[in-house]
């Protein structure tokens, strides 16, 4: 049996009348660029996450790239960002001509270690970024009295949490700006590259907006530097078609989720996070013969499980494990195999800025994430239990 790590066509194809549809709507009205459809889209996701405004972009990059330059961040300032994540928050901070600063990861959810974030503020941090990353929400209420400590920024790259809940509140909707992806492999998946820019201020979302339009306004009319940041409509128009069911995509995310957890902490060797979290959650550290360490959600969490992301233990092992799964058809990826600190293109940044992230180095060795779509079935997620209880040398 073939198990993908994704199935975009599964999601896709049962919607084809409603996104052919959306598609010929935007045909006849003609309006190819921003809109009333851009505009609607703006609107469902800003609601959806609890946000005041939503500006919709061409990329989740471009969405941190214009919140970075809504805020003035520049050459001079540091900005606090994850070793372990995707390149594009890092690499955006560095377009800005700011310096990253590689803040450790949490051994328990992934996320930015807020202690290991305060270590690291020096006078000239001028933001932090975390990043919710596969999913889940990062430690927000640390990440915000940090930021408050320290007059600082937040902007949360929410690329793979939208809808995801912190307390309660919508990731994305707590900092000064929250930046979301539509790339075809997020849980809301477009059709290409989309992205979107939220907040709760009026003038920094003004701000975003005009730097979107070439810091035009009135059109042809420059107060600043800004770029072509728009959002197609036709993107926008097939996006509401998947956000109407997107309650639906997360429910079976999470059910996924739960029935590996079930599956899989029955098999021997294999626990469920038992690490310490940066979330202050009471829980044992890791016994030492466990080989394989399943991810959790912390109790005041809602996880959108945008990947299911297992920690391999032993040199050499989560490479094995993917070969064993890859040759029984089974798809899967590590989510990442270098830190941020570790990428050749930040070899020139300040020692002082890539130290001290050895969880994170450790996770870039042990990350493996299994397929976890809505479109799963149980026969599949069986067939993945059981390719990994028949991996060798397990206990
Ligand atoms: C954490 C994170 N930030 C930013 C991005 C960038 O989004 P995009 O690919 O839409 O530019 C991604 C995804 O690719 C991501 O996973």
């Amino acid at each position: 049996m073939k198990v993908p790590l994704l199935d975009v066509n599964a999601q896709n194809l049962p919607l084809e009348e409603e996104l052919t549809a959306a598609f010929t709507r935007v045909l006849h009205s003609g309006r190819f660029i921003m809109g009333p459809e851009v505009e609607a889209l703006e609107a469902e996701v800003a609601e959806f996450v609890g946000a005041r405004h939503g500006i919709g972009v061409t990329s989740g990059t471009d969405a941190i790239l214009v919140a970075l330059m809504a805020l003035d961040i520049g050459p001079g300032d540091e900005v606090l960002c994850p070793a372990f994540t995707f390149f594009a928050t890092a690499g955006c901070i560095s377009r800005t001509g700011a310096t990253p600063v590689f803040v450790d990861a949490c051994p328990g959810c992934f996320n930015l270690d807020p202690d290991d974030a305060a270590r690291k503020v020096t006078q000239r941090t001028k933001a932090i970024i975390p990043v919710h990353l596969f999913g889940q929400s990062a430690e927000m209420d640390a990440v915000m009295t940090l930021a408050r400590e320290h007059n600082l920024h937040v902007i949360e790259d929410g690329a793979q949490a939208i809808g995801a809940r912190y307390r309660g509140r919508g990731c994305g909707a707590m900092g000064d700006f929250g930046t979301y992806s539509f790339f075809p492999s997020k849980n809301l998946g477009g059709f290409g590259d989309g992205g979107m820019v939220v907040c709760n201020d009026d003038d920094l979302a003004e701000r975003a907006r005009i730097l979107r339009m070439h810091g035009s306004k009135p059109k042809y009319f420059h107060r600043e530097v800004g770029g072509n940041f728009r959002l197609d409509p036709l993107q926008a128009a097939l996006l509401r078609v998947k956000l109407r069911r997107y309650g639906d995509y997360t429910r079976a995310r999470q059910e996924n989720a739960a029935y590996y957890t079930g599956k899989l902490s029955a098999l021997p060797g294999v626990v469920v996070a038992p690490a310490r979290c940066c979330c202050g959650d009471d829980r044992e550290e890791s016994p030492g013969e466990a080989r394989v360490v399943l991810p959790t959600c912390c109790e005041h969490n809602e996880h959108i499980w945008n990947q299911f992301t297992l920690r391999v233990r032993g040199e050499g092992r989560r490479d094995a494990l993917r070969e064993h799964l890859g040759t029984h058809g089974i798809g899967c990826e590590i989510y990442y195999p270098l830190t941020m600190d570790q990428q050749e293109c930040f070899t020139n940044l300040p020692e002082r800025s890539r130290t001290g992230n050895e969880t994170a180095h450790l996770l870039a060795t042990e990350a493996l994430s299994l397929p976890i779509y809505p479109e799963l079935t149980r026969e599949m997620q069986d067939h993945v239990v059981t390719v990994l209880e028949e991996f060798p040398g397990g206990d």
